[in-house]
Parts: structure tokens; C-alpha cells; sequence
């Protein structure tokens, strides 16, 4: 079997759920606590083994690349500032040369769009993609417990949602739930909640064989108008597994506020640093909502 070496980072969306913040900024690089999405999944692909690193970007996104890059100035200054923690901070973010590459979706046509314009980059072994607002907190990395259970044909990974939201995400059509391995012979893309074949659904990271860029191809829009990567594995289901992996952690969709919110909430919470002030907020603002709750009550009595 192939090693997994190449991972995809489609960075070319829009972002308008969190406009106006998003207007100048890349909503990869937007923070949880004091590190942008985009660099948590980075970090994850490292330590999944990834050796190539391809950003699929769009206009307004330079800032990604200087993230990953030296910024010299800034270094020299904390250096002669003796500012060591900030300058380890920065350290790792810059990766080996020629390992790192960024090319445009000139429009942000949908998610399997951006995948398919980094087609040429990938030769004939499985690679991964990785959505950076799909935020994990998780002991051993998402990617890596991938990698790890991956054997053939194409992986995603997957969580049970409630059967509300299904409409939000790409569910599966289960053939064998072996709980850690979910076996599909089906999968669509933000189905009704009537029409829902299951609650298991695709979060935003995937194992992949070069096979589907021939279905990428055809350039079909599906839900929203969007060129699907979901809608490019219903041609593979049959030929090749299609594995749903359950990983171990939590995902918070970081697409969202209320996502980026309870993640940076989350990780402040874990951190030494920040643990005590973070207490210290949630308790104030639980005890303002019960001092509201007990006015609301008194009023409706
Ligand atoms: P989303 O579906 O969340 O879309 O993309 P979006 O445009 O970023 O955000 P909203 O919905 O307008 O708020 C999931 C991931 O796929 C990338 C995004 O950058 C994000 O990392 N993406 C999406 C692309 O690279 N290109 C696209 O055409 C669409």
C-alpha cells in the first residue's frame, strides 16, 4: 500500500458566515485561542506524516502564505528583545523548502472544485484533505488515526450529527456499522431531513485515491450549485471501500460562530494559562444568566 505523503488544503472559500471579519481575512486564519485553523491543521497533517503540503487559496488569502513563511523583521526584533517564548512560537511554522505549495482557485466554484484544481500535484497514491474549519481536539490527531486504519479505496472521516442538522452535511448510506469502520454503499450531499439515509455524516477530513480527479472532472454542480467532492464518490462506491472512520475526539465546526466560539472556549479551558480566567468568565456569565432567568421568572409569575 501506498504511503498517504500529500495532503490537500482547500483554503478558496469565501467565508461569508463570518463577515464582516472575513472582508480582508482569510477565515482559515482566523483564531482559536492564539493560533489560526489553518495551522492546527497543518500541525495535524505533520503529525500524520504528511510531506507535501498544497494550499488551494483564492484572492485575499496571501496572508496564509506568509504565515508559513519568515518574517524576518518581526523575528530579528523579538530576538534583540530577548522575546524567546514569542520567537518559539514562531519557530515550526516554516516548513523544509519545496515542501510547502500554494496555487489559486481562480473562483470558488465549491469544495470538490478546489480539490480538482490541485490534480497535477498529485501522482498515483492515496493523498488527504483536510478542511481547517473542521476544528478537532482530539489525544491522537484526526489525520493520524486515519492514516493508521486507512487500507484502500477512500476514507472520510465521520460523526454522528442529530438528525436535524443532517441537511448541513454529506451523509452516508450505511451498508456495515463495524463502530469505529462504517461501510457505505451510498452517500449524499446535504440531503432533506426526510430524505436522510442516516445521521452519519462527513466531517472535513478524507483519504483519497487520485481515481476521483477523473470524476472531478465532469465539473457537475450539485447542492447549492456547488461542485460537490461527495457527488465524486457515488462513481467509486463499488469499485473501491468507502469508509466512514469514526475517529476518537471532538470537532467543532469552525465554520460557524457558535463553533469558533465553543472551540476557542474549549482549548482555553485545557490551557494552564488560561484556565483560571476563563473560570472565572463562565462563572460570571452564569451567574448573570441565572439572576436573568429568576427576573424572567418573577416577571412571567
Ligand atoms: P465552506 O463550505 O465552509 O464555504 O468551505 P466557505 O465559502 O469557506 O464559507 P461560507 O459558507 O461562505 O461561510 C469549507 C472549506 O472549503 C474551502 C473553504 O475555504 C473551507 O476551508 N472551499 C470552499 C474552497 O477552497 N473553495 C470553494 O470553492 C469552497
Amino acid at each position: 500500500m501506498k504511503k498517504v505523503r500529500k495532503a490537500i488544503f482547500p483554503v478558496g472559500g469565501l467565508g461569508t458566515r463570518f463577515l464582516p471579519a472575513t472582508k480582508a481575512m482569510p477565515k482559515e486564519m482566523l483564531p482559536v485561542v492564539d493560533k489560526p485553523l489553518i495551522q492546527y491543521a497543518v500541525e495535524e497533517a505533520a503529525a500524520a506524516g504528511i510531506e507535501e503540503f498544497i494550499f488551494v487559496t483564492g484572492r485575499g488569502k496571501t496572508s496564509i502564505e506568509d504565515h508559513f513563511d519568515h518574517s524576518f523583521e518581526l523575528e530579528s526584533m523579538l530576538k534583540d528583545r530577548g522575546n524567546n517564548n514569542a520567537l518559539d512560537d514562531l519557530s515550526g511554522l516554516v516548513r523544509a523548502p519545496g515542501s510547502i505549495c500554494y496555487l489559486r482557485q481562480q473562483e470558488p466554484l465549491g469544495l470538490g472544485h478546489a480539490v480538482w484544481c490541485a490534480r497535477h500535484l498529485i501522482n498515483d497514491e492515496p493523498f488527504a484533505v483536510l478542511s481547517a474549519d473542521d476544528f478537532i481536539l482530539s489525544d491522537q490527531p484526526c489525520l493520524k488515526q486515519m492514516v493508521e486504519a486507512y487500507d484502500d479505496g477512500n476514507m472520510v472521516a465521520v460523526t454522528n450529527v442529530p438528525q436535524q442538522n443532517v441537511s448541513r452535511y454529506g451523509i452516508l448510506d450505511v451498508d456495515r456499522d463495524e463502530g469505529n469502520k462504517v461501510w457505505a454503499k451510498g452517500v449524499v450531499e446535504k440531503p432533506p431531513v426526510d430524505k436522510a439515509p442516516s445521521n452519519v455524516a462527513i466531517i472535513g477530513r478524507y483519504v483519497l485515491l487520485p481515481e476521483i480527479f477523473t470524476h472531478l472532472e465532469r465539473q457537475e454542480r450539485g447542492a447549492g450549485g456547488e461542485i460537490q467532492l461527495t457527488d465524486a464518490f457515488i462513481p467509486m462506491i463499488g469499485k473501491y471501500p468507502f469508509v466512514g472512520y469514526r475517529f476518537k475526539g471532538r470537532r467543532f465546526d469552525c465554520g460557524s460562530k457558535e463553533g469558533l466560539l465553543a472551540a476557542n472556549l474549549n482549548v482555553a479551558f485545557k490551557r494552564d494559562d488560561l484556565k483560571q480566567s476563563v473560570t472565572q468568565e463562565i462563572q460570571a456569565l452564569y451567574d448573570e444568566i441565572s439572576e436573568h432567568s429568576q427576573n424572567v421568572k418573577i416577571k412571567g409569575a
